[in-house]
């Protein structure tokens, strides 16, 4: 787990250090359903929050590790880090990286990011990836403040969806 002060203060503000603790997320509980259900439409509009069923799935998941964030005890940040091997190696993906709007710019998707990737770190990946829409403004700075690098490649999609109409 990690535990920090974040004290930084953003260019002519002044917002005062918050405490933020970085947990994994081991039990399907109410709480990390109730913070899914209110988090998920903060990244997406369109994808259904896992109800306590599914989240029993996502934590029970070898390959996933759920992290949330805590400041003065309520969950207000997560992060999905997906992990697999494949012939090339260990795969580490970050995926759904949300912090609630009241909480943002106090270091705490930093702390997220930074824990995901001493996690991926400490299990073996050489390399972690994740794919961010340039339109995401404040994540694309985040990950670029954290050591992020782009590389150049084809992300692909496929819809079943589209494939079926
Ligand atoms: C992207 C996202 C996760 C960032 O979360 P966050 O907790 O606000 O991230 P941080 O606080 O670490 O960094 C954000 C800003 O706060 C600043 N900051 C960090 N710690 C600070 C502190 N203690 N005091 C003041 N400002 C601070 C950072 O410098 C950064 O500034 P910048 O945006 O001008 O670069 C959040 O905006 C979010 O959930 N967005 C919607 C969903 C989304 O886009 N997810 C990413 C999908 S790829």
């Amino acid at each position: 787990m990690l535990a920090l002060a974040t004290g930084r203060r953003r260019r002519g503000g002044n917002l005062p250090g918050v405490s933020v603790h970085v947990e994994v997320v081991r039990d399907a509980t109410d709480e990390v359903t109730a913070a899914l259900r209110r988090l998920l439409p903060q990244l997406s509009t369109s994808a259904e929050p896992p109800d306590k069923q599914a989240l029993h799935r996502i934590v029970g998941s070898e390959a996933t590790t759920l992290l949330a964030a805590r400041a003065e005890g309520e969950i207000v940040g997560l992060l999905a880090l997906a992990m697999f091997p494949i012939p090339t190696g260990l795969r580490a993906w970050i995926e759904d990286v949300i912090v609630d709007e009241a909480a943002r710019g106090k270091g705490i998707g930093e702390a997220l990011t930074r824990e995901a990737l001493s996690l991926a770190q400490a299990a073996g990946a050489r390399t972690v990836d994740l794919t961010s829409r340039p339109s995401r403004a404040a994540a694309g700075r985040l990950y670029e403040r954290v050591g992020f690098a782009t590389r150049s490649t084809r992300i692909y999609r496929y819809n079943f969806d589209d494939a079926e109409s």
